[in-house]
């Protein structure tokens, strides 16, 4: 049993209700700009509005390519393993499937596919593509720290700029664990803490989480062998996110 812990030291949770957006002393005066996130239905709402062109826009900024990259070089080091037929895949926060798209060039075999996602026009339009490619899926309207998913199900979990919507993604973060097999993989990318952010910080109201903050926030969790995935993706994609690969100790359940 994996018990839920308070990610985030040292913050109240009144204060991990806000985002803090900026933070400065004016003589004794110290200044704070603070923004109220998104409540995960007014999310829903926002990416329901974006769907219908969120595959063109995370192609155009280079996402697409990027998670080519990560799972060429995950499957290329032998890092992804099915332990009894296909890959058994969780693609937290689903959106329009680029993931799970991404994924599904590189691995040679077959995937067994949940997908979840606030949005249902994300997931009609993750469905809609996914089934150009001949890929069936298990599409689930939910948030990623609550839906029910089966226990040490997975060979591998994906969580694709998600948690930057999280003022502390500690219950996420501790689902997908537990549904993680003992030595399944995560692959987790997020919006790095940059100019280039801003305005998605500003649209999405999203936390910059750095890489190193999210790296300990995974330890934390109860993830092993933590590690960034340098290098992946063009210019815009590493101004904007960053990537790292984590995994379940084997002696957990
Ligand atoms: C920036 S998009 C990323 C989509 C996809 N993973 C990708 O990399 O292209 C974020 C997606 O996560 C979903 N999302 C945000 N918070 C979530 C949560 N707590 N549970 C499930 N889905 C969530 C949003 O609805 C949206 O579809």
């Amino acid at each position: 049993m994996i018990a839920h812990r308070q990610l985030v030291p040292g913050r109240s949770p009144r204060e991990a209700s806000v985002i803090p957006v900026t933070t400065r002393w004016v003589g004794s005066w110290r200044v704070s700009i603070d923004r109220k996130p998104y409540a995960a239905q007014e999310l829903a709402h926002l990416y329901n509005r974006s769907a219908s062109g969120w595959d063109r826009l995370v192609a155009l900024l280079g996402t697409c390519s990027a998670y080519q990259q990560i799972f060429q070089r995950l499957v290329g080091s032998g890092a992804l393993v099915a332990q009894n037929g296909p890959l058994k895949v969780l693609d937290g926060g689903i959106g329009t499937a680029a993931m799970a798209l991404a994924l599904a060039q590189c691995w040679p075999g077959a995937l067994d596919l949940t997908g979840v996602d606030l949005s249902t026009d994300m997931l009609s339009r993750a469905a809609s593509l996914l089934a150009q490619q001949g890929i069936s899926a298990n599409l689930l309207r939910g948030d990623i720290a609550s839906v029910e998913l089966v226990p040490q199900s997975f060979d591998l979990a994906m969580i694709g700029h998600v948690i930057e919507h999280m003022a502390d993604p500690s219950e996420a973060l501790s689902s997908v664990l537990k549904s993680l097999r003992p030595g399944g993989r995560l692959v987790l990318v997020a919006t790095r803490r940059s100019w280039l952010s801003l305005p998605v910080q500003l649209r999405y109201r999203t936390h910059r989480w750095a890489s190193a903050e999210t790296a300990r926030m995974l330890r934390f969790a109860g993830f092993t062998d933590v590690a960034p995935l340098h290098g992946v993706g063009g210019a815009v994609f590493q101004g904007l996110s960053f990537a790292m690969t984590a995994r379940k100790p084997l002696d957990t359940e």
